[in-house]
């Protein structure tokens, strides 16, 4: 599914003469390395404030809270993403509500606008642009305006996507995003970043960062241990980001060879949403395939057997996991969609390190496939 090998002798050259510069630099936490990255991830976003903190799941948590989340709050949110989506709500002191998604996967906005009505209340709203297909902004925005939403974009999947010509995350009052290593903007551990226009929301993200100090020894707030290291603003900065457009280019391209090489009927692309726009263009972070459920373990396992590794994003859905039996939440509908995905859905390879060799062997091993 990745290709880390590759990768590292690809930056291998830049890794360590970074590595080398923070070493001899002697700060390692929240210095003037993670200064520069945040500036330079905020330029790019189109975002005045980028703050960085340890992970996605961190940034999802910490923005919700520094939003104004309070304990038992009711946040709507999609049943089909990273389990960290629901985590971050529930550990901010949230009660997850969840709405079923489109056939794309993402968040349905017409039942979202449906549960909200049928919910007065829900203030909170956590969208996901799951395998980095943007939401329709448009969409999101007349949520936000009818219902008077406090929204969180989780865009851990999608940096470097565009709808109607825009970046994702540019709707809530913030976004999340996450630089765990398989992530399109990946470092070499964890890492995450809150994004927003609000000086005063990112005020307060860099207050609970560290724990919750608004000046050195003087607490404010009940914050976290949730800094971005040095070394890995500067690996972002300095190695990752100069090549993020290239590699998120590639993930296109190889994007349209599958789909311009694909023959199998049994197994087909998980569809773009009906209302994406000409501007549409995924990050591709996944590349996401529906095969009838009583069939997928045939699939992954003559996939395996020729070399090919794929993933589940995601097989079981938010609210059957175990660890929400007893966790307040609600479900809005059956989820029948959402449903559909967790057992139908599987992600094939798709990284900047592949060659047309290898993707057209990938598309051409699914295209012979034949269920047992
Ligand atoms: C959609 C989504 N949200 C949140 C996260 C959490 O990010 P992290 O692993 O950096 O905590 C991830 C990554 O796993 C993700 O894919």
């Amino acid at each position: 599914m990745n290709d880390f090998g590759r990768q590292w002798e690809t930056v291998r050259a830049d890794a360590v003469r970074v590595f080398d510069a923070v070493g001899r630099s002697g700060w390692y936490i929240l210095g003037e390395r993670v200064r520069r990255f945040e500036a330079a991830l905020g330029a790019f976003w189109g975002l005045p404030e980028a703050v960085g903190v340890a992970s996605g799941l961190d940034a999802i948590e910490i923005a919700l809270r520094a939003a104004g989340l309070r304990p038992g709050d009711r946040v709507l949110t999609t049943p089909l993403s990273a389990f960290a989506t629901t985590l971050a709500i529930v550990r901010a002191g949230g009660v997850p509500v969840f709405c079923d998604t489109d056939a794309s996967g993402l968040i349905d906005l017409n039942e979202a606008r449906s549960a909200l009505r049928a919910m007065p209340g829900i203030r909170y709203f956590v969208p996901v642009h799951l395998y980095g297909f943007p939401i329709d902004a448009r969409g999101i925005r007349s949520l936000i305006e009818e219902f008077d939403l406090r929204c969180i974009e989780d865009c851990a999947q999608s940096i470097g996507a565009t709808e109607a010509g825009q970046a994702t995350g540019l709707t809530g009052v913030a976004a999340a995003t996450s630089f765990y290593p398989t992530k399109n903007l990946g470092a070499m551990g964890d890492g995450g970043a809150v994004l927003t226009a609000d000086v005063g929301l990112a005020a307060q993200v860099r207050v609970l960062r560290d724990y919750g100090q608004s000046a050195k020894y003087r607490h404010s707030e009940i914050g976290w241990n949730s800094r971005l290291d040095e070394v890995h603003a500067a690996l972002l900065e300095e190695v990752f980001w100069p090549r993020l457009a290239a590699w998120t280019e590639r993930r296109g391209q190889i994007a349209a060879r599958y789909l311009g090489r694909w023959q199998s009927e049994r197994v087909r692309p998980v569809a773009a949403p009906d209302s994406c726009s000409s501007g549409w263009r995924p990050s591709w972070h996944l590349f996401p395939v529906r095969v009838a459920a009583e069939h997928k373990q045939s699939l992954i396992g003559w996939l395996r057997a020729r070399g090919i590794f794929t993933g589940e994003h995601y097989p079981v859905l938010i609210p059957d996991q175990e660890a929400m039996r007893g966790v307040s939440s609600a479900c809005f509908g059956p989820l029948e969609n959402a449903r559909g995905l967790a057992t139908e859905e599987l992600s094939l390879p798709i990284h900047p390190f592949m060659t047309d060799e290898e993707v057209d062997s990938v598309a051409d091993h699914v295209a012979r496939w034949r269920p047992e």
